[in-house]
């Protein structure tokens, strides 16, 4: 291969891991502590650092993993996590860490994706059932049951879920590649909206009929109707 061509493929090749590696952007310094600026009419894409003459030991450190969340709710289910904004020296390192409480017999945490990271998925404790669905056109399902010490990791973007099948409670442990992932819980952002989608299209995009979605016939666009879900 000519020199010129090797170059060129390793420029390709750096260009790809670069983007394959990071989602959140790479740190321009050692420590960026977060500050919480909440007064500040300025809004940066992720925060500001505070003075470094200020930074403590506990700007870098996050304690309560070890108290087992209230999952006495619908899904039965409890997540704690911990970003920037509850451990301000995560700012600029692209990681987060959450920990996940499911009721025995079926606590859920639903279908959800991050916008912004992929998730490595630790069983401590319990059986769960776990996959992830790939994006258009195949919709491939990959999915295990879990039991403590098993991993699973969800890509960047795809949804994912976590189903307890044991009689006994589960707890997980989640690492995510940002420092904010964001959380987008699919029944809620179509049957949650608000103000609410228009039925029309919720009917149609999921084969249901207007009872089940909650709308009257005569909803039109824009108009909130009532979930009788
Ligand atoms: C758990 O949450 C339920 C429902 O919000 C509440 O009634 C209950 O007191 C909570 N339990 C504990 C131990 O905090
Ligand atoms: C920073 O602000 C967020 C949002 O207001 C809040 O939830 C969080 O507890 C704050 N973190 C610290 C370390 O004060």
């Amino acid at each position: 291969m000519k020199v010129a061509n090797l170059v060129g493929v390793l420029a390709l090749l750096a260009l790809a891991f670069s983007f394959a590696t990071a989602y959140d952007p790479s740190p321009l310094q050692d420590l960026c502590v977060a500050i919480n600026d909440t007064d500040s009419a300025v809004l940066v894409n992720g925060k500001f650092c505070k003075n470094p003459s200020l930074y403590t030991p506990d700007d870098f450190s996050f304690s309560g993993f070890d108290v087992p969340g209230n999952t006495s709710n619908q899904l039965g289910v409890h997540v704690n996590i911990v970003t920037v904004d509850l451990m301000p020296g995560l700012n600029t390192l692209g990681v987060s860490m959450a920990r996940i409480d499911f009721a025995p017999n079926g606590g859920l945490n639903p279908p959800h994706y991050h916008p912004r990271a992929s998730e490595l998925l630790l069983v401590l404790e319990g059986t769960l059932y776990a996959g992830f669905v790939t994006s258009n056109p195949d919709h491939r399902l990959f999915a295990k049951i879990l039991k403590p010490g098993d991993l699973i990791v969800f890509p960047f973007g795809l949804v994912h879920f976590q189903l307890n099948i044991g009689k006994a409670p589960a707890v997980a442990i989640a690492a995510l590649t940002s420092q904010n992932p964001g959380v987008n819980t699919v029944a809620n952002a179509i049957f949650g909206a608000s103000p609410s989608i228009n039925p029309s299209v919720i009917t149609t995009a999921f084969h249901l009929d207007r009872k089940t979605c909650g709308g009257s016939p005569g909803s039109r666009m824009g108009e909130p109707y009532i979930s009788t879900l």
